[in-house]
């Protein structure tokens, strides 16, 4: 129990009572609001939190954020410092164990992950069976959520080596699967894993390789890439990493819990906005148009993609080191030509008080999204290749909300806003056509806010 200097003391009007809150790491257990009562048969007080947008729904030692600071550290370790020494396979090994490995652990895990690469030919077959515009994302979250079909070892989740083997699996075979989406969708021949190439050298090859026996990937955009996983790789509690913990504590096994991961990244206002930010720019298409577009933002017309952010109220540091891993591919490639139109757009918004008073900073999909495109990557692989540098995250987090003994099936409260209890009216004694009364109660919703 934390001293009393370190707590709330709460006065509930209502009946004068008053109660001590433990402040415990800057919060209170919402539980201690259920001792607020107006009786004995009373439940007690619910903490509500549209969004999660003060509620801590977990303890982890994985990623730490200061959002006002703009800091970003995996394991404590800097995410600037690690994009400049590190690789991706590296972080996802500190992610995962907790610690940076020696050289003999960073060769014997490259060298599992080398060998999960393949996946059974009945996956193969499987993507065959989607349609030939099929959104590579909707292949991944099936084909994720697949391979636990193949693998009913993953269910024993409470045998530490057989969590690992899934780890390495999945962080594996994620770039197989999405090198199977892009090929199905080029209706190009699906090329095998090569592994006298890097992760991401291999990830190139099963992307892009086509006639020649052996693709060699230009080490600027192979370094660039691996440091676009690292970036990615894990941002403690956002959207999809909460959906892998949400579904991980009902205990099935890790593919499936990734699977709502990879539904949960292809929101257009999470993962899928790199995607956004390319159609966006597309859609300025040159600079002189950026004030135009900048103004149907602020009228709520529009949503700068790619910009604003739950936490950091200052740059996305992974936002700076995506600029200068652009700088670095663009000198191979050519520099985007939408580039032009971007720093346009971000030096509008940025001296525009509608976006600095909300704290609208770019966000990490900002460039990215201009580098895939300069790397030879379709706009749908976008959120694609944002899943890819995330897995290892994800499992990080899974395995961390498994071992944490406090936490237990993910189970919300509601506050209460329907009907009252209503009997059963007989068919001919109801309304007019429901459809009717159905449609006007859809039409009298408040209209959707763009990107909400
Ligand atoms: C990622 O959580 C993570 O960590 C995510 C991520 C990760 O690594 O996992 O960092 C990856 O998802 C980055 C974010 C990518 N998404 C986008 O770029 C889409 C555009 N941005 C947003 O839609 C928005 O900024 C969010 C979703 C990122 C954050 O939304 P919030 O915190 O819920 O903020 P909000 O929607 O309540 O907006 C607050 C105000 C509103 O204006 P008012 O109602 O106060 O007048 O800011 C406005 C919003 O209209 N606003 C924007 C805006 N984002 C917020 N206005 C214009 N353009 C925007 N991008």
């Amino acid at each position: 129990m934390a001293d009393a200097s370190e707590s709330l003391t709460v006065t509930d009007n209502r009946t004068g009572q008053t109660y001590e809150l433990p402040i415990e790491e800057g919060a209170i257990r919402a539980s201690a609001l259920r001792l607020i009562k107006l009786n004995d048969e009373d439940p007690g007080l619910l903490s509500y939190d549209p969004g999660y947008i003060a509620t801590a729904s977990c303890r982890s030692a994985i990623t730490f954020i200061d959002g006002e600071r703009g800091i970003l550290r995996y394991r404590g370790y800097p995410i600037e410092e690690l994009a400049e020494h590190s690789s991706f396979l590296e972080v996802a090994y500190l992610l995962v164990s907790g610690e940076l490995p020696n050289d003999q652990e960073l060769a014997l895990w490259v060298d599992e992950i080398k060998h999960h690469t393949l996946v059974h030919e009945n996956i193969r077959k499987f993507v065959d069976g989607f349609h030939h515009d099929a959104h590579p994302m909707g292949i991944l979250i099936s084909t994720v959520a697949a391979l636990s079909t193949f693998y009913p070892d993953a269910k024993d989740i409470d045998d530490a080596a057989k969590r690992r083997l899934q780890i390495v699996r999945m962080t594996a075979k994620s770039a197989t699967l999405a090198a199977l989406a892009f090929r199905h969708a080029m209706g190009f021949p699906y090329v095998y894993p090569d592994n006298d190439l890097s992760y991401t050298g291999n990830f190139l090859s099963m992307m892009f390789k086509m006639a020649e026996l052996k693709l060699k990937p230009e080490p600027a955009l192979e370094r660039g890439l691996d440091v676009l996983f690292m970036l990615h790789a894990d941002h403690e509690q956002n959207c999809s990493t909460s959906a892998m913990r949400q579904v991980g504590s009902s205990r099935p096994d890790p593919y499936s819990a990734a699977a709502a991961a990879v539904a949960a990244l292809y929101g257009p206002l999470h993962g899928g906005a790199n995607e956004q930010v390319l159609r966006m720019l597309t859609e300025i298409a040159r600079p002189e148009n950026v004030a135009g577009y900048v103004a149907r933002a602020k009228d709520g017309k529009r949503r700068l993609m790619g910009f604003g952010h739950r936490v950091y109220r200052s740059y996305d540091p992974r936002g700076r080191v995506a600029r200068q891993v652009a700088d670095d591919v663009f000198k191979v490639t050519g520099i985007n030509p939408l580039l032009e139109t971007a720093l346009e757009l971000e030096r509008v918004a940025l001296s525009d008080d509608y976006f600095l008073s909300r704290q609208l900073y770019p966000n990490v999909d900002f460039y990215t999204g201009m580098i895939y495109q300069a790397m030879g990557f379709p706009v749908d692989m976008f959120p694609v290749l944002f899943a890819i540098g995330r897995m290892p995250g994800w499992l990080a987090q899974w395995e961390e909300n498994l071992l944490d003994e406090e936490q237990k099936i993910n189970r919300p409260r509601q506050l209460w806003v329907g009907h009252g209890i209503r009997h059963y009216v007989p068919m001919g004694h109801r309304a007019p056509y429901a459809g009717t009364r159905l449609a006007l109660q859809a039409a009298s919703a408040a209209p959707p806010r763009p990107g909400r």
